[in-house]
């Protein structure tokens, strides 16, 4: 809970009496313009950090007395208040103030009236800047586990509707035109690629990321012989980050985790995408239930795909949110600068929704159902297996394929005059074009017999699809 309540009209002077921070405001005569509070506190929104702001000080804590640089004494009373704060937090027993900032001076402060003065000890060869950049990066950090983590899962039912629907014959389109019949299967092993390659991007950064800015300081090190590598392993990073310069004033990793999100995010939209089109009645491929469809006021006969535009949708913010943050940060000047306070919002919103479209997905697949039939007549229609056709001139008739290509257009263009589809014309309709034609070809007309045939490496052949899912179960459950 914030305790400000909203002003109606906000005063650009400062309020006569009130009394400047007490955490910081030892030069300052009187508090900050309530304009300038306005635009400089930031306790609305980092609050979500205590978790990590506590973890780093307990670590800081603990540091200092090892190194003898505070009393063991008081490094105990600071953990002990540490503890109990982040319990009444947890409990939502705890009363953040605006007038504190931020979350690092919202925690010293509550610290100072449970402990005393032991708690100004705590800042001992610390600043705030490698207080906040130690405190996002294990935030970060464990957005990027549970990205992950939704990722292998979404990644689970695919490959489960995959391995149900290896031989599900449905139309392959390119131009959103019927192209060539491919198994649903296939298709849904298509996505479940894209997101390991997702999870590969998540992998790589994280690893990348996994480092600590602490004790960096302010911008330059510090004099007190600190020992950084505990600080390090004592919140799991695996070593300290070389430069303080840098430790403080980069945030390239949640640049990371925004790029990776957003490309997550293009890979969600074109599923979500399909699924839109694939459940509308002028397709009929696919059927949500009633937990992921939603009706209309007005016209009670919609079941809307709400949860998939929603996922199409919140795309847009997400690559907003890179844009963000890429254009807070370029050409800022080394070291911090309180520009990089934006850092928070746009990530804190992404975290929010890749998660929740990412799940939301894994939901969708795992619902709907699907219409074989209706599907399999489709891959018929639109002269899907003319490629087929082609093929089979090529190898049994021996034509370059350029010709076979020819060939089959007007074969084509026949089937078109007579509203036939390719299997229901006649050999001899067949003949007027390619007199060397045989019976045999009408094998290689019908979907099945198109799908069986697509058996080299990637392709889309059934015993491909049941081959492939069984390999991605394996790989996406390390
Ligand atoms: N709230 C600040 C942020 O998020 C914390 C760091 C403030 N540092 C400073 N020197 N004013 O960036």
């Amino acid at each position: 809970m914030v305790t400000t309540k909203t002003k109606k009209t906000v005063s650009a002077n400062p309020p006569a009496l009130a009394c400047s921070n007490p955490m910081w405001g030892g030069q300052f005569k009187h508090a900050p313009a309530d304009l300038l509070a306005k635009i400089n506190v930031s306790i609305g929104f980092d609050k979500q950090l205590y978790a990590q702001d506590i973890a780093g000080s307990i670590a800081h804590a603990k540091m200092l007395a090892k190194q003898k640089i505070i009393s063991e004494a008081d490094s105990k009373k600071i953990i002990a208040g540490l503890q109990a704060i982040l319990k009444d937090i947890d409990a939502g027993k705890f009363e953040f103030k605006t007038a504190l900032e931020d979350i690092h001076m919202n925690i010293e402060s509550a610290l100072k009236e449970r402990i005393g003065d032991a708690a100004g000890r705590l800042h001992t060869a610390r600043s705030r800047n490698d207080q906040v950049a130690t405190d996002f990066r294990l935030y970060v950090r464990s957005a990027f586990d549970a990205l992950d983590a939704a990722l292998k899962d979404l990644q689970a039912a695919l490959i489960a509707r995959a391995e149900e629907n290896a031989a599900t014959i449905m139309p392959g389109f390119t131009h959103l035109q019927v192209a060539q019949p491919v198994t649903l299967g296939h298709h849904l092993l298509a996505y479940v690629e894209m997101f390991d390659r997702d999870r590969s991007r998540a992998a790589d950064a994280r690893k990348r990321m996994n480092e600590s800015p602490l004790g960096a300081a302010a911008l330059a090190g510090t004099s007190f012989p600190i020992d950084r590598h505990f600080t390090a392993k004592e919140l799991g990073f695996d070593i300290p980050m070389n430069n303080s310069l840098d430790a403080v004033s980069d945030r390239d990793f949640a640049l990371d985790f925004l790029s990776t999100s957003a490309i997550c995010a293009v890979h969600l939209s074109r599923l979500a995408e399909e699924m839109v089109n694939w459940s509308s009645a002028q397709f009929g491929f696919i059927r949500f239930s009633d937990s992921y469809s939603t009706g209309s006021s007005i016209m009670p006969q919609k079941r809307n795909p709400d949860a998939a535009e929603l996922v199409r949708g919140k795309s847009g913010r997400m690559f907003g949110n890179l844009i963000a943050l890429l254009t807070t940060m370029k050409g800022l000047p080394l070291a911090y600068n309180k520009d990089m306070q934006e850092d928070k919002e746009p990530l804190f919103d992404t975290v929010e929704n890749i998660m929740v479209c990412v799940q939301a997905m894994a939901g969708m697949v795992r619902d709907f159902t699907a219409d074989k039939k209706r599907m399999e007549a489709a891959a018929g229609s639109g002269y899907a297996t003319a490629t087929d056709l082609a093929d089979w001139l090529v190898r049994e008739l021996k034509l370059p394929f350029r010709d076979a290509h020819h060939v089959t257009a007007k074969i084509v263009a026949i089937a078109d005059k007579k509203g036939k589809k390719l299997e229901e014309l006649t050999l001899a309709e067949m003949q007027t074009v390619e007199k060397k034609i045989r019976k045999e070809v009408f094998a290689v007309l019908s979907v099945q017999n198109s799908v069986k045939s697509r058996t080299s490496l990637g392709g889309t052949a059934p015993v491909n699809v049941a081959k492939a899912a069984a390999a991605a179960k394996k790989k996406a459950a390390k």
